[in-house]
């Protein structure tokens, strides 16, 4: 899964290269073992065609205790990605088996861990409201912010 979607970016930069529109733009956000993301807000510029996103946990508690993801929905699809996502277990990152309403996701971690993914937001608009979430069981209704498209 991971290879694939590493193969389709190079492919994507590859062929963007002679393009000057590309940009890849960079967010970190940092989680805790207190349940929280250190942003409740999260702004891309309109000309960023990429982002590189980092998730660290700052904390010191193991993933099956306090594990954080970085999931990006829209906002109405928040909470049926969350509710979908509580069955199918720590392996498969509390993410659902239908991702079709998943933007982009990062792998669940715990303390002291960090993660990347890079995705893509050139079709992603301004007029349209997103949330990012932990999936973690639990977690969302407090650990979610707002995604914005300036
Ligand atoms: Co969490």
């Amino acid at each position: 899964m991971k290879k694939v979607i590493s193969l389709t970016v190079l492919a994507c930069s590859l062929g963007l290269a002679s393009s000057v529109s590309a940009k890849t733009c960079d967010i970190e956000i940092n989680s805790d073992d207190q349940m929280r993301f250190d942003q409740t807000e999260l702004t891309v510029g309109a000309d960023c065609s990429k982002v590189n996103l980092t998730l660290n946990h700052t904390g010191s508690m193991a993933k099956n205790v306090m594990g954080h993801n970085w999931v990006l929905t829209q906002t109405d699809d928040l909470q049926s990605v969350a509710t979908a996502g509580m069955a199918t277990g720590l392996d498969n990152h509390y993410l659902p088996a239908d991702q079709s309403k998943v933007i982009a996701a990062t792998d669940v971690i715990g303390g002291g861990e960090s993660t990347s993914i890079t995705f893509d937001v050139s079709a992603l608009s301004k007029d349209v409201d997103y949330s990012f979430f932990c999936s973690f069981p639990g977690h969302w209704g407090i650990m979610k912010g707002k995604f914005i498209i300036e």
